[in-house]
């Protein structure tokens, strides 16, 4: 027999009604608690399913309580044998299981736990999930929850950027779906290259563990974590619930042939962190990335870029947009004449490489005549006089406020603290030296402040 997870009382909830959120108060104050956190794993059928092995033993050195769904596909990559020995329980496959039915039923089995986590989720399981499908036991208790579902998508990339895909996505994140990944890199099938590799077993664990204190937390940060509650209850309304926030982040690579491009150091870091800081203030955030070795960040959605004109054409398509965030490094400059073949050293002479300095991406959105968006926030990393350039860098482009930082030889680029100034037309504000979360989290409650005063509110 299988038992209901501690924190619930294992009798179905017909509707995410007060008492489930008396019982999230009740966590809150019962740290005991904490440790007996559940989740349900649904496998899909993708070639990432042998990842979910991994992440159930990180689970479970969590101490996070896993039960597994492994759909029909899904069983064609691993065993249910295999999940069902490491998850410590049996491995549930068949919607039409008495047995199963007897001991706990689909809807009991998709509501005692706190959150539902779908790895790897396949185009199809997201097709089912965006259009309400319930033909099986894991779409029926995607459909039958009355909890937060995280999903790790994972598909070859031309199903990942199929525009059915794409639509499915945008469904699933108005329904308030958590989303954690893809990430970009080399696929399983040979030759293939692109956005679509499920996030690894330690970032879901971390989406997951995000996800879990968000829902403990809500109430006690007021931020509106992550959109809406299933069920239609709206979180509490955070400082920037209601706005479209556009960010940029990463580098650009400008190519000089099909193998070779000018690049620069930049992480992503800082503007991934914003995004999600943005999404945890309540906004719909759009992130535009360059090249990067993170995970897209969750509740936010995330459009892949390569150069810098690609970047202004996504940051374009994007808007409109009521505040703007340009965090990304965008190269200055790329090669007049890409190659279209790889160039060869061939000894003699060294090859030409004219440049032509890319689109102000800043500069373009700031001064634009009709659907600018109202607060537009530049970054400028400078290795000397970075406050002096930032002034300048203020009026030149037509911005509201530079976020000043020094990457002069301290790390900055890379690593996982940074020191800013924010310039405006008002005066200097200097903080000291923080984690780039901090920076983050402390620069959208000023932007959100600032657009708040914009807006006379
Ligand atoms: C070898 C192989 C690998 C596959 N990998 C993926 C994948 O990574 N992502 C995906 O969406 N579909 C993948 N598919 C297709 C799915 O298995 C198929 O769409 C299936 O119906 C999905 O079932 P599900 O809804 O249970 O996940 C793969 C198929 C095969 C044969």
């Amino acid at each position: 027999m299988l038992g209901s997870s501690p924190e619930h009382d294992g009798a179905p909830h017909d509707s995410p009604s007060r008492a489930m959120l008396g019982n999230r108060r009740l966590r809150l104050r019962n740290p005991a608690l904490s440790a007996s956190r559940s989740i349900l794993l649904i496998i899909g059928g993708g070639i990432a399913a042998y990842k979910c092995l991994e992440l159930i033993r990180r689970l479970k050195d969590r101490g996070i309580v896993t039960r597994a769904i492994l759909t029909k596909a899904g069983e064609e990559f691993v065993t249910p044998l295999s999940v069902g020995t490491l998850c410590g329980e049996r491995c549930f496959t068949d919607l039409f299981s008495l047995t199963d039915e007897a001991d706990i039923g689909h809807i009991a089995l998709s509501r005692s736990t706190d959150l539902l986590v779908v790895a790897p989720a396949t185009a199809d399981l997201i097709a089912k999930m965006a259009t309400g499908l319930a033909n099986d036991l894991a779409s029926t208790a995607l459909l039958a929850t009355d909890k937060r579902v995280l999903i790790a998508p994972a598909m070859n990339p031309r199903m990942w950027q199929h525009p059915a895909t794409r639509r499915n996505m945008a469904q699933l994140e108005k329904d308030g779906v958590l989303v954690v990944g893809p990430n970009s890199g080399a696929m399983a099938e040979r030759g293939e290259n692109g956005p679509g590799r499920m996030a690894e077993p330690a970032e879901i664990l971390a989406a997951i563990e995000l996800a879990l204190a968000g829902e403990a937390t809500a109430q006690q940060r007021a931020i509106g974590f992550l959109g809406r509650l299933p069920g239609g209850a709206a979180n509490p309304p955070g400082a920037l619930a209601g706005r479209h926030v556009l960010v940029t982040s990463g580098p650009t690579h400008e190519a000089i042939d099909p193998v070779r491009y000018i690049a620069n150091r930049s992480s992503g870091k800082q503007g991934h962190a914003i995004a999600a800081a943005a999404a945890a203030a309540g906004a719909r955030v759009t992130l535009v990335s360059g090249p990067v070795a993170l995970p897209d960040p969750a509740g936010v959605e995330t459009v892949h870029v390569e150069s810098a004109r690609e970047m202004l054409a996504a940051v374009e398509a994007a808007l409109p947009a009521t505040i703007a965030v340009f965090t990304a490094a965008v190269a200055d400059w790329r090669v007049a004449d890409e190659a279209p073949e790889k160039m060869k050293k061939d000894g003699s002479a060294l090859p030409p490489l004219a440049l032509v300095e890319n689109p102000d991406i800043l500069a373009t959105i700031a001064h634009l005549q009709s659907g600018r968006p109202d607060l537009v926030v530049g970054f400028a990393a400078e290795t000397e006089n970075v406050v002096a350039y930032a002034q300048a860098k203020l009026a030149r482009k037509g911005c509201d406020l530079i976020v000043a930082n020094d990457v002069g030889g301290t790390g900055v680029m890379g690593g996982d603290a940074n020191t800013v100034h924010l310039v405006t037309s008002d005066g200097v504000e200097s903080w000291p030296t923080l984690a780039k979360r901090e920076v983050a989290t402390r620069l959208v409650a000023h932007i959100a402040r600032l657009a708040a005063a914009r807006a006379g509110a």
